[in-house]
């Protein structure tokens, strides 16, 4: 496969784990997941930056990215998402969505582990963290729509893409005024 038609084939089929988290950002606020409680090291399990409203408003904006995605690709006849049975593909939607909020949480409860504070950063595990749970999340849940779509290839571009398509996304986010910090 050419190197541009499977960068293109990664980041689309990436869109339901990378999609979840600037979700968050825009929609997210209000009562903390951990309920402002801190864990028997003295700090907080996750912090104020991982909220309940940030959380739903992730997953749900995940599963419209995936459902727009599948829904352009029979429109224009083209099929990755679409080789899948309507639910298998919603499966595997939701295990991305839901596994990139919940691997963000666990970067965060990492962070606060090592004293770091929200919105410091943390490099590689602010990178990685939603995207290794979330790639996790799909194997273990959706192991025969894995197995078919996220073919080695695939994986080592992701790898290799999400650091560079993070820094971008934060760097605009920063600029639009949604995120205080550019990472
Ligand atoms: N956000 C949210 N709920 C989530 C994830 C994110 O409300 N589950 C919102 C918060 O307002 C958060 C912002 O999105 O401040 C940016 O997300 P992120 O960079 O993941 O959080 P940080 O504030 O940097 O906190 P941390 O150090 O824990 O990553
Ligand atoms: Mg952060």
């Amino acid at each position: 496969m050419q190197l541009l038609t499977l960068i293109m084939r990664t980041i689309w089929l990436m869109l339901p784990s990378y999609t979840p988290n600037n979700f968050a950002v825009i929609f997210g606020g209000g009562k903390p997941i951990d309920l402002g409680k801190n864990f028997i090291d003295g700090r907080r399990i996750l912090g104020n930056g991982k909220t309940y409203r940030g959380m739903i408003a992730g997953v749900l904006g995940g599963l419209i990215v995936a459902h727009c995605e599948f829904l352009i690709e029979k429109l224009f006849n083209f099929h990755i998402f679409t080789t899948l049975s309507y639910l298998e593909f919603l499966k595997l939607a939701f295990v991305l969505s839901f596994g990139s909020i919940l691997g963000d949480c666990f970067g965060s409860f990492i962070k606060r582990r090592f004293g770091v504070e929200r919105g410091e950063k943390f490099p590689i595990l602010d990178q990685y963290d939603f995207l290794l749970v979330s790639l996790f999340l799909a194997w273990l849940f959706c192991r025969k729509q894995f197995q078919s779509l996220f073919t080695f290839d695939v994986i080592i571009v992701a790898f290799i893409l999400t650091p560079i398509l993070h820094r971008l996304v934060n760097i605009i986010a920063y600029k639009l005024g949604l995120k205080d910090v550019p990472w």
